[in-house]
């Protein structure tokens, strides 16, 4: 750690949780906040993106303002602040706020209590951005809350609790927690301080040498790469900028925030501007308020808000306020300057920045200088032309002017998801029109659009057009659409949004603001489409038995790791501390998706200073191959002959720093022959022959004669896109030699698999490689066998290097070296009788596995088709093909979300070919009481991982003794009030024309499957001294839960207290030969293997009448074994059916595709939950998860190279907060225990994600009652995700409809 008095290299200080550190030349220029604090072992804030898109970073920073002095306090992201641009302020991290030894904040202990945590992975970013909230705002309301949590990402909960926790801190709690911290440390108090004139005078000491660090600033600083300079004043900006040789590549910062977009530089000098004064000033003058370059976007709104109160001109400012809000996030407007914005869109013309457009619309004005001080004022138009960077121009000022106050001006943006996102459009109009004639525009109007070509700005043409004309005449209206066709000409980028759709945005828009300002002159049914949706505060209800009997088993108790959660004091592999000779590995990965690998040369990256080695195929002493049970196939863990992917590895670079790491990996030349077009999609590979080994097909009954025996042949399909895991913890492996070969610690969800991948590359026997998790930041079924891409290569290098090696993936190679879940596509053919009894269901899945079909879903897929329905016949065909992507693997209920969502979009079809209610005919094929459910045996073995010679244990079928279903419908119909909801949606929509709305009722059957074998140890030892309880497992703690339940478990059959009970690491040594934690049988069989090994202890120890202590130790020195290790045997436990029920209303705003899933009711079986907070989280998340997977998440390819484009925040769309169902319930079903379950109970990981079609479901509704208006009927196709491009054009919105009758 930096100490205060340590000035040797000293360039100035940072205070940090009330300690200054220093900042000494050996930080570099590009060293962001965050690397500062690992360095300096705060390793409580945490790191996913690197990109300013996830919040798992958010630190509180309090920042003298430049003009006043004074401070302001608010939320950033540490990984995007460079590190020196912090010198001066005062940083908060989440270790300040309150620990186990000092106690929680109460905004810590509030999202513990509310169960706001799973796997942890986000809580602290969480905790700082409320925190950050709180310091800014003193008198916020739940309002400000769901504002603010607007770029702060969770995968796990589904953001209900953590925003009911947030909201339920009162201004009070903050209050009274600043009053009890010390004012000499800023901690909570001890009352060590011999009094209070000590404190006060340690902090004046300590006011006296911020001031003298304040001082010793200096104004450039020379560093290894580059130059630092920080300009008081613009006198010395203007020097220093023209005392700069010719071709001197020269950056300026400010928030740096652009760095998360465009990744420009590296740079040799860097200037940040924040310390000249004059620069954060903000002026009100006449006809205009004048903002400094160093204002930052947050404050540029606060301060329009206002002014809007105080001065005239500023009416529309609301209409701007609106946009802005919706740019970026709370961290990003907080660092993110104004200029910043703007000078990006100088340098990127494509970047539809929200801040360029709306200035457009008001006709703001920006100066600029050149190094000589020479000043010019220009529009944002010619700003456009200014070669910025050229000729070292700086941006100083910009002018918003006043408006006369009958303009009318309205700002748009439209954008796939609710926040945190860049415009797929965005515009900004601005016309004065006469009231009493016709609205007749009486200026030439302002039509500025962002979000079409680089160099699109005004719709001109248009705008002349109008010029004088009625906006109540129809005719000039259709005119002004073909005007915008003809202009409007949204170019074709892979990674944007299809031209078709931006460009009916372009007239759909247009259309709004006219609907907007001619108000009641258009017929009611049309004015829906004035306005866009306005989502209201988002509340939720939780209902279950909280059952207290066998306490503290089904207890609603919060997750027992939330508080080392919340606090950021839980260790994860990312936060294992460095070793001594530590090196960084970095994957070496191909640019090329189908090519032959000529060669791969290292030699220029091993030249460069700090890399180490380069290790590749030809190191590999064992095999080439990281699958050992995954049954069947082979992965490679480096590519050889061909790349079979873009983002395939073919080494790993391995260096002293990261730095030196990046640079080796960019240096490696990889020559590439016999490049082909990658095949990306499941239509491009059925242009070939399926690859072989296909699974069996599924059939029961006769499939002909079902079809000859029905009146009606339904056929159709159905694709449905990949998704990314997105855990918050990338995948990460520390490999290191010891004494009898290796350690690792791997962040995954399969011990023993990764303990054999190791073994089988690096040649080591098995019991020389001891893998270790204690638990993960997330993982979905990313990290049970392809984690081992990381574990292989990172024990590979230790091994050959002899040294510890860590690889921790950034976001992007994570998104492009690890597969996601699989792209499908079902085509079927069904056959009903005029009642709607179906007759015969053939369908065939086929599953896109990427280049290698190891981890194949679809015999899953067949299995759960059936779902919840009868039928005599059915033929089910699983298939997989091969692209050029990566292995596509598992991801949370994988192929059984497929099966089930699939065959509810086939109950769609035929229902709406039948012209029937839709749950109707569900409910007319349920399955009946005591039928039985055809078990495919390739499903088993593939969740078992057993071998082919192994089937022979398995199961053929499962009992459904009582289908559950009709009677949680009818009990549904009351809670959720569906008749007199779905009567209002159906009125709504005949008064509606542009919003619509739709409401689904979705039943499920999902039938849990566990395999006979499935070895999961535990070992449950007690400490005789004290009675405590250790617990290690052979599953994985990935924020599901597992080990609250455990713990729950435990306490409950031992008779101790929970806090008793402590679990350490777990590794391959202690819990040898353990199954994967997937598929829902980690909590399930680590729960059933604690109770009989607490059963067993119980039974030698025999406490009765004694205490727990007492009879542990009586036992003890009686000679008894006081501890236990338990594995389950063949068939200990049994597949059972769970059963669920969703209900989903959403709006949809026809003119953009926008919508807001307004209520969800989910009625969900858990038997007799084991822990109803920890179940009623896992169905909340994974409705949120698959709510994404249906809707906003979709992967992008560049199809020549084969590329992932949508490789980070910017491109890919993960829900939000305020994505989330508005009203929110979730229920479990009311007493029903689950005899056939553990202790009671069912599991509840996988089935809820299934539960979120229904919100396909409704958009469908919506989109019907659209279409209908359009003049179409009956069933179309709805591949998903459905996108807001998707959905939008599914509405068939002709611009000759867009009329005010
Ligand atoms: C996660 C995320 C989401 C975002 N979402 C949106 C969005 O929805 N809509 C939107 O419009 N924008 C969005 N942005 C962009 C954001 O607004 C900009 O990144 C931010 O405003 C840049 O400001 P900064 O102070 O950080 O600039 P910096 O990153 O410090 O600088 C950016 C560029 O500006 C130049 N520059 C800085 N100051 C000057 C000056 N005085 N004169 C000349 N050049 C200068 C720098 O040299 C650099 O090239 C998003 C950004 C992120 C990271
Ligand atoms: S790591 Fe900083 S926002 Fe994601
Ligand atoms: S708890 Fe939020 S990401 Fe896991």
């Amino acid at each position: 750690m930096s100490c205060k008095h340590d000035k040797m290299s000293s360039t100035g200080t940072i205070t940090i949780n009330g300690k200054e550190f220093e900042v000494g030349s050996e930080v570099s220029a590009t060293s962001r906040l965050v690397n500062f604090l690992h360095d300096n072992q705060l390793q409580g804030t945490h790191i996913t993106c690197y990109q300013g898109g996830c919040g798992a970073c958010t630190v509180v920073a309090s920042v003298p303002d430049g003009d006043t002095g004074t401070k302001r306090t608010y939320s950033i992201n540490s990984c995007l602040v460079p590190t020196r641009a912090c010198v001066g302020w005062e940083i908060t991290t989440v270790e300040d706020l309150g620990n186990k030894y000092d106690g929680y904040h109460p905004i810590q202990q509030a999202l513990t209590e509310h169960s706001g945590t799973q796997c942890g992975y986000c809580s602290p970013g969480m905790v700082m951005n409320m925190y950050g909230l709180t310091q800014e705002n003193p008198s916020w309301g739940p309002e400000d809350v769901e504002k603010s949590l607007d770029g702060n990402m969770c995968r796990c909960t589904g953001y209900r609790p953590i925003l009911a926790a947030f909201k339920s801190v009162a201004v009070q709690d903050i209050e009274d927690a600043e009053k009890a911290k010390c004012p000499s440390t800023g901690k909570a108090c001890k009352g060590c301080c011999k009094s209070k004139k000590a404190a006060a005078a340690a902090k004046e000491e300590g006011m006296k040498e911020e001031e003298e660090s304040k001082q010793v600033v200096p104004r450039s600083i020379q560093l290894k790469d580059s130059n630092w300079h920080q300009p008081s004043s613009l006198q010395e900006l203007y020097d220093l900028l023209s005392g700069f040789p010719d071709g001197t590549n020269h950056t300026f910062v400010s928030g740096n925030t652009g760095q998360a977009i465009y990744s420009d530089g590296p740079f040799t000098e860097y200037i940040n501007t924040r310390h000249i004064a004059q620069l954060s000033n903000v002026t009100p003058t006449a006809g205009s308020i004048v903002f400094g370059a160093n204002v930052s976007i947050s404050r540029v709104i606060s301060e329009l808000d206002s002014v809007t109160a105080t001065l005239s001109g500023f009416t529309y400012v609301p209409e701007l306020v609106d946009m802005w809000t919706r740019l970026g996030n709370t961290p990003i407007r907080n660092l993110g300057s104004w200029v910043g914005n703007l000078a990006m869109k100088v340098a990127h013309p494509e970047f539809p920045s929200d801040l360029f457009v709306g200035l457009v619309g008001v006709g703001a004005t920006v100066t600029t200088a050149t190094p000589d001080g020479t000043t010019t004022q220009h529009t944002m138009e010619e700003l456009l032309g200014l070669d910025l960077v050229g000729e070292r121009r700086f941006i100083i000022d910009l002018g918003i002017p006043t408006l006369p106050d009958d303009a009318v001006f309205k700002t748009y943006k439209v954008m796939p998801r609710t926040t945190n996102s860049k415009a797929d459009v965005n515009a900004a109009f601005k016309f004065r029109v006469d009231t009493t004639n016709a609205y007749t525009v009486l200026d030439p109007p302002v039509m500025a659009y962002g979000g079409i070509n680089p160099s699109f700005v005004r719709a001109t043409a248009t705008e002349t057009y109008l010029t004088g004309k009625s906006l109540q005449d129809e005719a000039v209206l259709q005119a002004a659409y073909t005007s915008l066709a003809s202009e409007v000409v949204p170019d074709a980028q892979y990674q944007d949004a299809s031209p078709e759709y931006r460009l009916a945005l372009a007239q759909n828009l247009f259309y709004r603001a006219v609907l907007s300002i001619v108000g009641t002159a258009a017929s009611p049914p049309v004015t829906s489409g004035a306005e866009p949706l306005q989502r209201p505060l988002s509340s939720g209800q939780q209902t279950y038995d909280n059952n207290t009997e066998q306490y503290p088993l089904g207890a609603a108790i919060p997750k027992i790791e939330a508080p080392i959660q919340v606090s950021g004091e839980a260790e994860y592999i990312t936060k294992i501390p460095s070793r001594p000779g530590e090196l960084v590995g970095m994957f070496v990965t191909a640019t090329q998706g189908n090519a032959a690998i000529v060669s791969i040369d290292p030699s220029p990256a091993l030249a460069i200073p700090g890399v180490v080695d380069f290790v590749s195929a030809g190191d590999i002493p064992g095999e080439n191959d990281i699958m050992d049970m995954a049954d069947p196939g082979t992965q490679l863990l480096f590519a050889t002959d061909r790349a079979m992917y873009h983002g395939q590895p073919l080494g790993l670079i391995l260096a002293t720093n990261r730095g030196a790491a990046y640079a080796g990996k960019a240096a490696v030349q990889v020559t590439y022959g016999d490049i082909q077009t990658p095949v990306l999609t499941i239509d491009q590979a059925l242009q070939n022959p399926l690859p072989p080994g296909q699974p069996d097909s599924l059939v029961l009954g006769d499939i002909q004669a079902g079809f000859a025996a029905s009146t009606h042949i339904i056929e159709g399909a159905m694709r449905r896109d990949g998704q990314y895991h997105f855990h918050m913890e990338t995948q990460t492996t520390l490999a290191y030699p010891t004494d009898t070969g290796l350690d690792v610690f791997s962040s995954t969800q399969w011990l023993s698999e990764t303990q054999r991948s190791i073994s089988k590359v690096t040649g080591l026997k098995s019991s020389e490689v001891n893998v270790s998790c204690k638990r993960l930041g997330g993982a979905f079924g990313a990290k049970i066998d392809q984690c081992n891409i990381v574990s292989a290569a990172t024990a590979l290098a230790a091994l050959k290097t002899r040294r510890p090696v860590r690889v921790q993936l950034d976001l992007s190679e994570n998104m492009t070296i690890i597969g996601w879940r699989e792209p499908y596509l079902n085509t079927y053919k069904i056959g009903v009788d005029d009642a709607g009894i179906l007759q015969a269901v053939q369908s065939t899945l086929i599953a896109d596995s990427g280049y290698v079909g190891v981890d194949v879903s679809s015999p899953a897929a067949a299995i759960f088709l059936m779902g919840c329905y009868k039928c005599p016949n059915w033929e089910i065909t699983p298939q997989y093909i091969l692209t050029n992507t990566a292995c596509n693997t598992w991801t949370r209920t994988p192929g059984m979300l497929e099966g089930v969502t699939f065959m509810e979009d086939m109950m769609d079809h035929v229902a709406i070919q039948l012209g029937m209610d839709p749950l109707e005919l569900r409910q007319k094929n349920f399955i009946p009481d005591g039928a039985t459910r055809m078990i495919s045996k390739d499903i088993i073995r593939i969740k078992s991982r057993c071998r082919a010679s192994d089937v022979k244990f398995l199961p053929d079928e499962v009992t459904i003794p009582r289908n559950l279903l009709p009677d949680m419908i009818t009990h549904f119909f009351t809670t959720a009030d569906v008749e007199q909801r779905k009567a209002a949606v159906t009125q709504f929509n005949q008064e509606n024309k542009w919003k619509k709305r739709g409401m689904s009722v979705m039943p499920m059957l999902f039938p849990y499957l566990v395999p006979s074998i499935y070895p999961l140890p535990v070992l449950v030892s007690v400490n005789v001294g004290d009675g405590t309880i250790t617990i290690t497992h052979g599953g994985a703690e990935c924020g599901q839960g597992l080990n609250t339940k455990v713990a729950q478990v435990a306490a409950y059959e031992l008779g101790v207290a929970l806090d008793t009970i402590t679990f350490a690491t777990n590794n391959t040594h202690n819990s040898a030969n353990n199954q994967t934690t997937g598929g829902s049988l980690g909590s399930a069989f680590c729960c059933h293997n604690v109770s009989e090994a607490c059963k067993l202890i119980k039974a030698r120890v025999n406490p009765d009448n004694l205490d727990w202590k007492t009879a542990v130790q009586t036992a003890y020195s009686n000679g008894v074994d006081v501890s236990q290790r338990y594995v389950n045997g063949v068939d200990e436990l049994v597949s059972y059916p769970v059963y669920g029920v969703g209900c989903s209303e959403v709006e949809l705003d026809i003119l953009t595709g926008q919508f807001i899933v307004q209520r969800t009711d989910l009625l969900e079986d858990a038997g007799r939950s084991m822990s109803p907070l920890v179940d009623v989280g896992q169905v909340e998340g994974g409705f949120v998860m698959g709510q994404g997977l249906f809707t906003s998440e979709h992967p992008i390819y560049d199809p020549t190279t084969g590329q992932r484009l949508s490789d980070g925040t910017w491109l890919y769309k993960h829900p939000y907060a305020k994505d989330i169902p508005v009203d929110f319930r979730v229920e479990l079903l009311h007493d029903t225990p689950n005899p056939t379950g553990v202790l009671n109970s069912k599991i509840s990981q996988e089935p809820p994600v299934c539960l979120s079609f229904s919100v396909v479901m409704a958009l469908r509704q919506a989109v019907t009652s659209a279409r209908q208006d359009a003049g179409t009927t009956g069933w179309f196709q709805m591949d998903t995700p459905l996108t807001t491009d998707r959905l939008q054009r599914l509405c068939l919105v002709d611009p000759s409809r867009l009329t005010l009758a």
